[in-house]
């Protein structure tokens, strides 16, 4: 894969990244709570572009890229890419879209995830969504996704939910204990959970 983009170096060269500054919102939660489904609707009424670490790294796969056999490997698996790939992929994006406010879903996933993205482009979330999802709801959704994903059969979705438990809820704990998670219940319907959101996303002078 060709660099893209001047990440911070050991040199300490500032990141193209740094220097464009975005607004970036962390949106996190278990696999199947809902995270794609209410990005689309955050984008439709708040003007974000939706950047999901899990689509980029699919798309990465289909480029034939020279990292596309260890992806799909580590996505048929549930394990979480190395950082460095999927931080390229979300520079990538951002440097090639106008807007300066981004959703981005399903990244950080763990803790390398997190230091490496803040070390590599200083940006700091304004806020972190959280969908609060039970195992036994996410897994129902998955397995009527149809989406033909090769991690969307029961065996690999056990494995999911085992990474996102001991590896990714740190990353919204460490989030949580600097006052930037908005959780939000997600078990119930699409509408509803988009009322939730909704009432975070509107500036509080429109609230009145
Ligand atoms: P994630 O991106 O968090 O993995 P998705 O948004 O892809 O989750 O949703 C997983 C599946 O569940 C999709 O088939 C979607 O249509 C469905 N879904 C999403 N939100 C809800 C909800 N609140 N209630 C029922 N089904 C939902
Ligand atoms: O978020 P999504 O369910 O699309 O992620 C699918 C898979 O992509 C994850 O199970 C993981 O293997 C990979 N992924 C990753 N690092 C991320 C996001 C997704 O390795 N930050
Ligand atoms: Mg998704």
């Amino acid at each position: 894969m060709g660099t893209v983009v001047n990440a911070a170096n050991k040199e300490g060269t500032e990141s193209a990244l740094s220097i464009k500054k975005p607004k970036v919102v962390f949106v996190l939660g278990g696999p199947g709570s809902g995270k794609g489904t209410q990005c689309a609707n955050i984008v439709e009424h708040f003007g974000y572009t939706h950047l999901s670490a899990g689509d980029l790294l699919r798309a990465e796969i289909k480029s034939g890229s020279e990292n596309g056999t260890m992806i799909q490997n580590m996505i048929s698996e549930g394990i979480i890419v190395p950082a460095e790939v999927t931080i390229k992929l979300l520079e990538k994006a951002i440097l090639g879209t106008k807007n300066d406010k981004f959703l981005i879903d399903g990244f950080p996933r763990n803790e390398e995830n997190r230091a490496a993205f803040e070390s590599l482009t200083g940006i700091v979330p304004e806020f972190v969504l959280f969908f609060d999802c039970s195992e036994e709801e996410m897994e129902k959704r998955l397995l009527s996704r149809n989406q033909g994903r090769v991690d969307d059969n029961i065996e690999t979705i056990r494995k999911r939910f085992k990474v996102f438990v001991e590896s990714s809820l740190a990353v919204i704990e460490y989030y949580d204990s600097k006052g930037k998670v908005k959780k939000i219940d997600a078990g119930k319907p699409v509408e509803e959970v988009f009322e939730a959101v909704k009432a975070i996303f509107t500036p509080v002078e429109d609230k009145a």
